[in-house]
């Protein structure tokens, strides 16, 4: 094979970018729902768009393995075989009626962005693994992020039994998608295999349209907590029972979802949502005696976040006991709030500044697979500008331009990456993180 001319010797981020938008739009079209993106964990669509990634991986090269969560893994080996490497990617599940770029274009652009390298030949002084996680967004199970726990050795076995709304439990599901549960522990990486993890994800917010700039760095993952809420009144005909002896569980929830509206809005950064809401028995006739709703509550403030839990729970109780009817809550999820690693900052600084882009930093309100992998290895994020800042939803867009300065900024991080600031990070990291997360 003749020596690679000059030109082949540097990254073509147009035609990484071209790569990406492709696989981007190919995985647009696997849906578990018509007429619109959803796709959700271990559902046929999942399956379908993790085989189309692990091909994508294995026509660049890369050696391909689906691990015993679901997460697709494409390897593409440094200049000698079993380095550690540097984990990049994010997840290709979505949320019901999603738009094509949360998650699928960290996956398509890091894809894209080594299969360049590979295309090249051209090895580096550790490997790179491709991963693309199937659990992000937490939609058909109550927990969340099992790829990038099972990855990090924190998945929590417990979560095996919990059951979607089909009750179907996870377990199952697994061996539905052709896993084997009992090999998780194996998907669990050591501290000695990895150097770090760098995520790129659309902002899904207005700062860097704002800013006018494609790129930006992330400071944080805000936390979260997500509760189950139960009210519980009476039910009774919606003809005969008089406004004055009812206990409309509705009309008490919704009294609450109103409540929890106010005090979040009265708390400045703290967002809250109710998301999903269901009255029973739900027929026109009949005064609701049982409502069930979600909270998803978010601040960067880990403490803020619990006091503004507890108000809204103060509220919900008074609420219910002055309408004689019965409250109960259950938090299936609290996910501090997770910093991304201070020498990987500095370093994408340098890149972004090496294509005149300004060291812009900013955080993410939204959730990415990072914060479960924070407790294995220094992480970091890349936001790349969206339109309008509008996600979780179909017109969820992003100019090619800023992806081809997305591809660009990516490869040359990879390629002057120096193993050793980050190795050395990584244990000092482990040893910060530790303490962080027992905060
Ligand atoms: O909910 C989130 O923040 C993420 O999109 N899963
Ligand atoms: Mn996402
Ligand atoms: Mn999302």
């Amino acid at each position: 094979m003749s020596a690679a001319t000059p030109a082949e010797m540097q990254p073509d981020p147009s035609l990484m970018a071209r790569e990406a938008m492709a696989l981007v739009a190919d995985l647009a079209t696997i849906s578990d729902e018509p007429g619109r993106l959803t796709r959700l964990y271990l559902s046929p669509a999942h399956r379908r768009a993790a085989d189309r990634v692990r091909e994508r991986m294995e026509e660049a090269g890369f050696a391909t393995s689906i691990d015993p969560v679901g997460t697709v893994v494409g390897r593409y080996e440094g200049s000698r075989p079993g380095m550690p490497a540097l984990l990049l990617g994010s997840h290709i599940d979505t949320v019901r009626d999603a738009g094509r770029f949360d998650g699928t274009l960290g996956v398509a652009v890091a894809l894209a962005v080594v299969a360049d390298l590979a295309r090249r030949n051209l090895r580096l002084p550790f490997a790179i693994e491709v991963l693309a996680f199937g659990d992000e967004e937490g939609v058909r199970f109550p927990s969340t992020l099992a790829g990038s726990r099972a990855l990090a050795g924190t998945f929590a076995f417990s979560t095996l039994a919990e059951c979607d709304a089909d009750g179907i439990a996870l377990v199952d599901a697994l061996r539905d998608f052709g896993c084997d549960p009992s090999q998780i522990p194996a998907a669990a990486r050591g501290r000695q295999d990895v150097l770090g993890y760098l995520e790129l994800h659309i902002e899904q917010g207005r700062v860097l349209e704002h800013e006018d700039q494609a790129i930006g760095i992330v400071s944080g993952i805000s936390g979260a907590m997500r509760l189950g809420c139960r009210v519980e009144g009476v039910s009774g005909h919606a003809g005969t029972s008089t406004m004055q002896d009812r206990y409309d569980a509705l009309c008490g929830a919704a009294e609450m979802v109103l409540a929890i509206e106010e005090i979040a809005r009265s708390r400045g950064h703290v967002v809250a949502t109710v998301g999903r809401l269901a009255a029973a028995p739900g027929v026109v006739n009949v005064v609701p005696g049982g409502v069930e709703f979600t909270l998803d509550l978010r601040t960067i403030d880990d403490v803020e976040r619990c006091q503004t839990v507890d108000e809204i729970l103060r509220r919900c109780e008074g609420i219910a006991r002055g309408r004689g009817l019965g409250f109960e809550h259950e938090t299936f999820y609290d996910q501090p709030t997770t910093f991304c690693d201070a020498a990987l900052k500095t370093i994408l600084a340098g890149t972004l500044a090496r294509f005149g882009l300004a060291p812009l930093e900013l955080q993410s309100g939204a959730g990415h697979d990072g914060l479960a992998i924070a407790s294995l290895c220094p992480i970091a994020m890349l936001f790349v500008r969206c339109k309008d800042g509008v996600s979780h939803h179909p017109d969820e867009d992003v100019s090619g331009e800023d992806i081809i300065v997305a591809c660009a900024v990516l490869a040359h991080f990879i390629e002057a990456l120096e193993p050793e600031s980050i190795k050395y990070r990584c244990s000092a990291h482990h040893d910060g993180n530790a303490s962080a997360s027992r905060a």
